[in-house]
């Protein structure tokens, strides 16, 4: 693919040493992120899969909560992101973290094993994405991937960033668009795809909520144990929540 049609894949290799420092964590995203890991309940000693892992950002709040005793693996094609997220573990002196460079829209339990990686039988208990589906050019085929692995009855969650919706509808502040579709173009971004949207058409039990005045979406949902057809939403409503801020949620 060129690089024109997929900026993605060189930007990442550009930013990787400044990422941590450039990305607005603290303004924009950590409260969203620590609210989907929440929303994985994830138990001592689960599996835990990271789509698009970068740097690593999410690992420390997923292995507070899953213990010595679980694994993660973290998987990303751009290898100096796959470098900081290294570092990052060696530096913290995780031995339960596995780093795996390859394109998430390709990945199976047969390629995680022929990369090294023991998949577990039953697919893994929790799969996430922050901050990669509206970066991967196939992003759907990646969510593919990701339903194909985790296990029936595992959560599944996906924190990205996109226009809240139609203006003047959750909470969306217009004006702050054009700041939105700047910072997305930064990174190679596409504010319009809202990838939580296939949480709540795919899975069950979904959560959804919003943050960061309507710009960051959060859903988790169930993997069921047969699936439900594409287009079958979860009964799902968008809810003004006033004890939540500026968040917007809605569930089963
Ligand atoms: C904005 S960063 C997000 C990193 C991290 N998940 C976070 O929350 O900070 C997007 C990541 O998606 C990765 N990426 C993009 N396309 C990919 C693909 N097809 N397969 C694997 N990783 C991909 C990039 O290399 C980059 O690390």
């Amino acid at each position: 693919m060129s690089t024109t049609a997929d900026p993605g894949r060189w930007l990442y290799e550009l930013l990787a040493p400044a990422y941590d420092r450039l990305s607005g964590e603290a303004t924009l995203y950590a409260v969203a992120r620590a609210r989907t890991i929440e929303l994985l309940q994830l138990r001592p000693g689960a599996t835990v899969l990271d789509v698009a892992c970068g740097t690593g950002r999410n690992h420390e709040l997923i292995l507070e909560r899953i213990g010595p005793s679980g694994r993660l693996v973290g998987v990303d094609r751009s290898p100096r992101m796959l470098q900081r997220a290294r570092e990052r573990a060696a530096r913290r002196g995780w031995s339960n973290v596995e780093l795996v460079e390859t394109d998430v829209t390709n990945l199976t339990p047969e390629l995680l094993d022929e990369l090294g990686v023991d998949p577990p039988s039953a697919g893994f208990d929790a799969v996430l994405c922050t901050l990669g589906l509206t970066v991967i050019p196939d992003w759907r085929k990646a969510w593919q991937a990701m339903r194909r692995l985790v296990q029936p009855g595992g959560r599944i969650a996906i924190m990205d960033a996109g226009y809240p919706g139609c203006a003047g509808q959750a909470g969306e502040t217009a004006v702050l668009r054009p700041v939105a579709w700047l910072l997305c173009r930064l990174f190679a971004a596409d504010p319009r795809r809202q990838p939580w949207q296939l949480i709540v058409n795919d899975t069950d039990n979904v959560v959804e909520e919003r943050y960061t005045l309507g710009y960051i979406g959060v859903a988790a949902g169930t993997r069921s144990a047969q699936g439900r057809p594409r287009g079958t939403p979860a009964a799902t409503r968008l809810a003004h929540r006033p004890d939540r801020g500026d968040h917007y949620a809605s569930s089963d």
